[in-house]
């Protein structure tokens, strides 16, 4: 199929309308979306990202008002978090409504919900007649999408639209809190931080710490993730990698190893999560074999970009 490339939100969405699929940016990744009604243009997802079919959806709202419609509960937790973020980077799973489909959540009664603080996403989604569901835009298991080219690289030819916008703002997908247990667990770390969330709901715990050895509670995090065809080595700051071997790149915040061939120095953590899928990306362009990765410490966002080089790197 032809893949439309367009920057109005409006013909983004009255293609979305006809049952297709149309990829759109959010300041985290862009999304792949379709609208929850349409069970070919979800199927479609899921075919063009060559998506397992056990891995849920998470559905976007234009306002917060929209959220009755996907929901069907929400806690006193959930309420709070949804006061304080949304619109922003962060998505809740709460019981879902009836009008979100199994094909959407994996057969899960629950459902994951996002509210993009993006005005072109807001703009679309405004138009959109039904909530929209949306993994990233990209192809199963590699770098999520941070710029429509990457979009276009991924996807050109298997999805009917990209709505042409900016560079993510973030660059890493948002953050998840499930809200539907005894207490709310943090399932994905992202811009929206634990210790911003435990501000407002201290009970919050990030999900590994509490079930190490428990099936993960997202279906999508025991699949391969973010990965660059290149391998990714990850290593803590100040520590050197052994011996760099040829055509090797590294990114990070410290000093790049003698013999890199290709280096991103950042100078903030926010600049780190904002470069680092499209690193892999251009270290795939440019044939690299090896990216050293330095792991940034377990807090605020180098949580987040902790855990995805980790999976990146298969280190868990
Ligand atoms: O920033 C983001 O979240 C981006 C943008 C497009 O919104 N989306 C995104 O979607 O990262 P995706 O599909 O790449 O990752 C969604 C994750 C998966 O790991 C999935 O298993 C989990 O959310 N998820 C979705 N619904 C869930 C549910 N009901 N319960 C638990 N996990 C769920
Ligand atoms: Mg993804």
């Amino acid at each position: 199929m032809e893949t439309l490339i367009t920057s109005s939100p409006l013909e983004a969405a009255a293609i979305l309308n006809e049952g297709k699929t149309v990829a759109f940016p959010t300041e985290t990744v862009y999304g792949l979306g379709a609208a929850i009604d349409s069970p070919e243009a979800l199927a479609e997802v899921f075919r063009a990202k060559g998506r397992p079919g056990d891995n849920p959806l998470i559905v976007h709202i234009g306002t917060p008002e929209e959220l009755p419609r996907v929901a069907s509960k929400l806690s006193p937790e959930a309420g709070l978090l949804v006061t304080r973020f949304f619109p922003g980077p962060l998505t809740l799973v709460l019981p879902k409504s009836s009008e979100v489909p199994y094909a959407v959540t994996a057969g899960l009664d629950t459902v994951g919900v996002r509210c993009p603080a993006h005005p072109a996403a807001h703009e679309f989604l405004k138009c959109c007649h039904s909530p929209v569901a949306a993994p990233s835009a990209n192809r199963s298991g590699r770098p999520s999408a941070t710029s429509w080219e990457a979009v276009h690289n991924d996807l050109d030819g298997k999805i009917a639209a990209i709505l042409r916008g900016n560079t993510s703002r973030i660059g890493l997908e948002s953050t998840i809190v499930d809200c539907t247990g005894p207490r709310p667990l943090m399932l994905r770390a992202g811009a929206v931080t634990l210790e911003e969330l435990q501000a407002i709901v201290p009970s919050i715990t990030p999900a590994g710490e509490t079930q190490k050895n428990e099936a993960p509670k997202s279906p999508g995090l025991k699949y391969p993730h973010y990965a660059p065809r290149a391998r990714v080595v990850t290593h803590e700051r100040g520590e050197s990698p052994a011996a760099i071997p040829s055509a090797s790149a590294w990114i990070g915040l410290g000093t790049p190893p003698v013999g890199i061939a290709l280096a991103k120095l950042c100078t903030t953590h926010e600049e780190y999560a904002r470069e680092l899928f499209s690193f892999f990306r251009h270290c795939d362009r440019e044939a690299i074999q090896t990216i050293y990765c330095e792991l940034p410490p377990e807090k605020g966002l180098g949580r987040a970009i902790r855990d995805r080089l980790n999976r990146a790197a298969g280190n868990h």
